[in-house]
């Protein structure tokens, strides 16, 4: 297969060979509450310490080239702008605007009112669009925390949830689509109870909710709630993040692409481990966005959910292997001494008290 990621002129050059790409049109779709169409696989661009924002940027535009079109960025991965010059090249290249899916999320530390518009603006500048095909707001509590930190730091200022408040913020996202610089609106990273409130005072309801999803991690009953109400569930981390640092990992992690069953399970397609996630959560019914700066992994992954679907039993034999093993615990947002991590996801059924 051509290098096509590494080059570095214009789309036309580095175009992969016709078997080597995915039409666009036979990726699955999944139709929003506003009657939009999503791609259901995207394009993860969290680099994290592992891959410079160009090496993000290049595999944006090898993936266009092989047919992705939907794209998950966000302000804080630090690599819009380089993203933003990838994009400019697909759409040069001929890819329309509104043939892509692209996503950015605010910020913990810009939910106040007067900065969410601007920052939502700053996303536009960086990914050079003049719209954003969803605007989510990146996690629900409004705590600073540097990039790069451990799970141990704690900011000085971390704040509970508090509805009001996010209400402040959520009303600012809504004036973002009244502006018309993001067509959907969403959350990300929320729980039942919370999305409860939100969908009651919401005047446009999220398009989405983006939360980790993956064969040890599935969460049934927060995925039944948002399909239930109509709000898209997103998958993040649905290879289970192998290449995540070592700061974020527990002891207790497990991944689901060592699991004896998902082994098999690839062996049988003759696919990797991964790929038998990525084509497991489409037919669940989430929208996955692996990420790879792999030109074989994000064209397998793609490839995967359009062709060799897994069987009813093997879909069976995957929704027994969930482990409620959440690897994105979110540490750094706990907002007072004494707490644990499962305080920020409201396992008791309700809004942890502040
Ligand atoms: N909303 C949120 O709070 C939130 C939180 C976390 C993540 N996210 C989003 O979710 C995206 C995905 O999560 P993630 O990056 O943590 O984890 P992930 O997608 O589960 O895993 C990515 C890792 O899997 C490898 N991989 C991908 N496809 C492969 C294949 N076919 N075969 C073998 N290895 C493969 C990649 O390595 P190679 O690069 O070598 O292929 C990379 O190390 C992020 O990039 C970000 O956009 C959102």
């Amino acid at each position: 297969m051509v290098d096509f990621a590494g080059a570095k002129n214009s789309v036309e050059t580095v175009l992969p060979a016709a078997s080597d790409r995915v039409d666009p049109a036979a990726v699955p779709k999944r139709r929003l509450s506003t009657g939009a169409l999503i791609p259901a696989i995207g394009l993860g661009t969290f680099g994290s310490d592992h891959a410079p924002a160009q090496q993000v940027a290049d595999a944006v535009k090898g993936a266009a080239a092989v047919g992705y079109r939907h794209f998950d960025c966000a302000s804080v991965y630090g690599n819009e702008a380089a993203i933003g010059g990838a994009l400019a090249e697909v759409m040069a290249g001929g890819v329309k605007r509104q043939e892509l899916w692209v996503t950015s999320k605010l910020w913990n530390d810009k939910h106040a009112e007067e900065d969410v518009i601007a920052s939502c603006r700053q996303s536009l500048a960086d990914l050079r669009l003049d719209y954003l095909d969803l605007y989510l707001v990146h996690w629900p509590f409004p705590n600073f925390h540097p990039p790069g930190c451990d799970v141990t730091s704690r900011s000085a200022n971390a704040r509970p949830y508090i509805h009001s408040e996010y209400m402040k913020t959520w009303r600012k996202m809504e004036e973002i689509v009244d502006l018309g610089l993001a067509r959907h609106i969403g959350a990300s990273n929320m729980t039942i109870p919370k999305l409860q409130l939100l969908l009651r005072d919401a005047r446009i309801k999220p398009a989405a909710n983006e939360m980790e999803l993956h064969p040890h991690f599935q969460q049934p009953e927060l995925f039944n709630f948002v399909v239930g109400n109509g709000i898209a569930p997103i998958g993040y981390c649905p290879i289970g993040s192998p290449g995540r640092p070592q700061r974020d990992r527990t002891p207790e992690d497990t991944a689901p692409t060592e699991d004896a069953v998902i082994v098999e399970i690839a062996k049988a397609h003759e696919i990797h481990p991964a790929v038998v996630c990525v084509k497991w959560a489409v037919q669940r019914g989430q929208t996955p966005i692996p990420f790879s700066v792999n030109p074989r992994h994000y064209l397998a992954n793609l490839r995967g959910v359009t062709a060799d679907p897994l069987t009813d039993k093997e879909m069976r034999q995957i929704t027994a292997i969930d482990r409620n093993c959440r690897l994105i615990k979110g540490q750094v947002f706990l907002w007072k001494e004494g707490q644990s991590w499962q305080d920020l996801w409201d396992v008791q059924g309700e809004i942890t008290p502040a």
